[in-house]
């Protein structure tokens, strides 16, 4: 996969264009609520005094680092608070072609697409290893694919787009292929709220010194817009992350950073527990209807995507664009995620019409 501009916001601006209604099963962006905390610390905000207006501390705002900190059980040090998981992974990718200048990034495929894109613009080279049938990630083929230039390994439980979470055993192995190489596993865990499974293993539960977390308060908070997100880095890597976070940003933004202390001080597990309810249902409703439709579908174990595949019908940008023109349901390309899925089309289930979405799946595909 070249360096270029994701497709996502192409097939956004495709669908809103359309002269149609369109449902709109594009995008990563939850349209369930915020919590309560962070739309009052963001109201609270607008009344402080002038100096929180200006710039924040460059690795983010202590009382927030400490926040995650405590809650990840690691040292506030290792914390680099970030525009979102974008920048996390952005920074966790480029620490890791630091040490390994133009070295090999294992990427899986099917892969969320902002990867390929980071490795290429940071100089590394892909290599891609196919996902089994049921999207897991088979650690053996991982050790096969590394070789001596091995830089990173870039994964993401729960998957986007697969929905696949990853069992203990694989992030074990995962970090122990990064470590023999020494080389970064890089463990991009913005789902980690949306574990439909219960099964959901963090990366920062396999004790090492290869390894980097990234999360966000997008998917979290149901606010893809706040542009607050974090990266724990171990001790030896944390500093010059900091530098380029500094050079790139000077930091990110100081009212996002204190709605989201609040929003994870304040907020209830049972915000998260309904926004995963939420998500079964829909899962239930958007997957009995594509058997209505004939289509073969992913059950996600986590995240908020559902991979579809219809016979004859190819998931490629021009087959986008025709089920946003003759049947009103806009989705994502499967070639959009690499070659292994590039049959299938992916929803996003993040609109309440995800019935009515496969109901006119299966009106357009009878
Ligand atoms: C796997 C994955 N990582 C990172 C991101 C980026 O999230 P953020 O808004 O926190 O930059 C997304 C967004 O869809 C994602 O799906």
């Amino acid at each position: 996969m070249e360096y270029e501009t994701p497709l996502f916001f192409h097939v956004m601006s495709y669908a809103s264009d359309a002269d149609r209604d369109v449902v709109d099963m594009v995008s990563g962006n939850p349209d369930w609520e915020p919590p309560e905390a962070l739309r009052d610390g963001l109201r609270e905000y607008a009344d402080f005094d002038a100096d929180r207006f200006q710039y924040a501390p460059s690795e983010g705002l202590a009382h927030l680092r400490e926040e995650i900190a405590d809650r990840r059980g690691v040292d506030p040090g290792q914390v680099v608070v970030t525009n979102g998981g974008g920048e996390a992974n952005y920074l966790a990718m480029a620490r890791a072609l630091e040490r390994q200048p133009g070295g090999e990034v294992i990427l899986t495929d099917p892969v969320y697409p902002y990867y390929p894109g980071k490795t290429t613009m940071l100089g590394g080279e892909q290599t891609f290893v196919p996902a089994e049938a049921d999207g897991q990630l088979d650690p053996e083929r991982v050790r096969e694919a590394a070789s001596d230039d091995l830089a990173a390994i870039v994964v993401n439980s729960p998957n986007n787009p697969t929905g696949a979470v990853y069992p203990r055993e694989t992030v074990e192995e995962l970090a122990a292929i990064a470590e023999a190489h020494d080389a970064i596993l890089v463990s991009d865990e913005v789902y980690d709220h949306y574990d439909l499974s219960g099964s959901f293993v963090s990366a920062l539960s396999v004790d090492s010194d290869h390894r980097v977390v990234t999360n966000s308060f997008s998917k979290t908070f149901a606010a893809t817009g706040l542009r607050v997100g974090y990266a724990v880095f171990p001790h030896d890597l944390v500093e010059d992350a900091k530098s380029r976070h500094m050079l790139v940003n000077v930091a990110t933004t100081r009212p996002g950073q204190h709605a989201a202390y609040r929003a994870l001080r304040e907020t209830d597990p049972a915000y998260h527990e309904a926004n995963r309810e939420l998500l079964r249902e829909r899962v239930d409703a958007f997957t009995s209807a594509l058997d209505d439709a004939g289509a073969e579908y992913t059950v996600p174990d986590g995240a908020f995507y559902v991979l579809a595949r219809f016979d004859g019908f190819p998931g490629t940008l021009g087959n986008v664009e025709r089920l946003v023109d003759e049947a009103g349901v806009a989705g994502m390309p499967g070639e959009a995620f690499g070659t292994a899925y590039d049959d299938w089309l992916r929803f996003a289930l993040v609109t309440p019409r995800v019935e009515e979405a496969a109901d006119r799946l299966a009106a357009y595909f009878d």
